[in-house]
């Protein structure tokens, strides 16, 4: 691992926003546990460590420490609040519980001149966790920064090249807490940052042409940013060792199986089967409402169809059919693995659960990605900015949007619904603020009245939500107009419903998803 920073995990959220920031720097930034050893450390070979912040007081029972051995290896370390403690106390000064709890905006003056925080003014503010404060340095260690809750804000030795900061420079508050995070890696690391997206193809690129050689490799496309991706970014590698499969189940949004067979045959020249599967994902799901069995019997139907395109193909025989399968798992489910949540969610997205007699290998070409750089890897490669911006879908599509019974016709007036509600998004422009926005159909009727007539029809509800990372999520505040918009629109022009209801529940207590 060459000219890579490695970011020590005392607080997931928090490690990950650092990890983020460093790429935002163009430099390559990896997240390991506190349990890796200094023998790990050597032998990946960063060019510098971060320690996270985290919530554990370094005095409480069981608080997250570090292989001592690892402070002597001689590479450039900034620990950052939590980190930063650990820092001080393993290099020979003292930490002292404040008893004071809680974050916030604090001003800090520089009181010494650092490497790291040339680009402040004397006075800045800065986000701080007041919890427990640095009281005294080791030796050789200066402070170099102070605010009124934390005489040592910044501290450092610049022969050792290690520096602490009491403050979180990763979040948005901290005004210049970028910067320093850039004269950490840019100056004490010496790191110029050359992590580019470009630089990202090329590395990949090599990667995949190595892994799999002139093998024959197979992809999923969900219609989703992340498998359209990594199947581009495969095809850019090994072009028409590639089969992609697209199965359309009838569930999709619309429009979305002619987008992507355009964008990967016309566009790209790819080799892309569209199994047409509709009929067999309605008559598997007559009769179900059960949501939990409805999900299993989608996702049980894809494996059993992927399956067979895959064995027509020659998959599994020893002879010259394809032995890799791509998947687009991002850097997010690699570290959050384990987890459950995102495990589950990604099984069926990802093809989890292919039979063990068809033994392929995975290509995985988005492991180490966020999901910002997925797109801007996607833009680079030349993807439409349609797939490349899409909201999440879910991986059974319509089939958890329609509460109750999926049949063809509640699909068609969903997915007819559905096109009204992005339309309408897209055209205010709020189309890339909303984590998701979509159309629901309860499988109830009510009475309406249309003209000189009674209607006996579907509702159809309307979810919007922001979110960073659909763990939790806000209903959006659509506009009232919009709103309006919406619902004439919804009414006059798709058959089959007469009313529209705005769901307002934030996630938790509610799911984006009604199923
Ligand atoms: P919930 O409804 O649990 O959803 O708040 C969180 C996020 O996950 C998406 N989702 C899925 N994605 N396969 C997927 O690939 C699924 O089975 C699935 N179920 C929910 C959902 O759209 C939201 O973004």
């Amino acid at each position: 691992m060459t000219d890579a920073v490695l970011v020590v995990d005392f607080g997931a959220q928090y490690a990950q926003l650092i990890a983020r920031r460093v790429r935002e720097a163009r430099v390559y930034s990896e997240i390991v546990p506190t349990t890796i050893t200094a023998a790990d450390v050597a032998s990946k070979a960063p060019k510098g460590i971060i320690l996270s912040g985290g919530p554990s007081s370094v005095y409480a029972d069981g608080a997250p420490t570090l292989d001592p051995a690892i402070f002597s290896l001689g590479i450039p370390i900034l620990g950052i609040c939590y980190g930063a403690q650990l820092l001080a106390q393993a290099t020979g000064g003292t930490v002292a519980a404040t008893g004071r709890g809680g974050y916030g905006r604090t001003a800090m003056t520089l009181t010494a001149a650092s490497p790291i925080t040339v680009d402040f003014p004397e006075v800045s503010d800065v986000w701080m966790s007041h919890g427990d404060s640095i009281t005294a340095l080791g030796e050789g260690f200066v402070a170099m920064a102070s605010s009124d809750d934390a005489p040592v804000a910044v501290f450092g030795n610049e022969n050792l090249r290690c520096y602490g900061v009491q403050f979180h420079p990763e979040v948005a508050h901290s005004e210049y807490g970028q910067a320093l995070l850039e004269r950490f890696l840019h100056d004490v690391c010496d790191l110029p940052g050359t992590w580019t997206h470009a630089s990202i193809i090329e590395t990949q690129v090599a990667a995949i042409r190595a892994q799999v050689g002139d093998a024959k490799v197979l992809c999923a496309l969900s219609g989703g940013v992340d498998s359209a991706v990594a199947a581009a970014l495969v095809h850019k590698a090994i072009g028409d060792q590639l089969t992609c499969v697209f199965v359309d189940t009838g569930l999709m949004r619309r429009g979305e199986g002619d987008q992507i067979e355009a964008t990967f045959t016309k566009h790209f020249n790819v080799e892309l089967i569209h199994v047409r599967a509709a009929d067999r994902y309605f008559a598997a799901l007559a009769g179900v409402t059960d949501p939990e069995r409805k999900r299993k019997i989608i996702g049980e139907l894809f494996i059993r169809i992927f399956e067979e395109v895959a064995r027509d193909l020659g998959a599994g025989t020893g002879g010259d059919g394809p032995k890799f399968l791509v998947q687009g798992t991002l850097y997010p489910d690699v570290i959050e693995s384990g987890s459950g949540h995102a495990a589950n969610i990604k099984s069926h997205h990802n093809v989890g659960g292919l039979p063990e007699d068809l033994d392929f290998d995975l290509v995985e070409p988005l492991r180490s990605l966020f999901k910002d750089e997925v797109r801007a890897v996607g833009e680079e490669l030349g993807l439409p900015g349609e797939i490349v911006w899409r909201q999440p879908f879910p991986g059974p599509g319509l089939g958890v949007r329609i509460i109750g019974e999926v049949t063809q016709e509640r699909a068609e007036i969903l997915a007819n619904a559905d096109a009204v509600v992005l339309e309408e998004i897209r055209r205010a422009g709020l189309y890339r603020d909303l984590w998701q926005s979509f159309a629901i159909l309860p499988a109830v009727r009510t009475v309406g009245v249309m003209g000189d007539g009674r209607t006996y029809a579907y509702p159809i509800v309307i979810r919007a939500v922001t979110s960073d990372d659909a763990m939790t999520a806000d209903w959006a505040r659509l506009p009232y107009d919009l709103l309006e918009r919406i619902a004439n629109r919804l009414i006059n022009e798709v058959d089959g419903v007469n009313r529209v209801a705005l769901d307002i529940t934030s996630k938790p207590p509610g799911t984006i998803e009604w199923e």
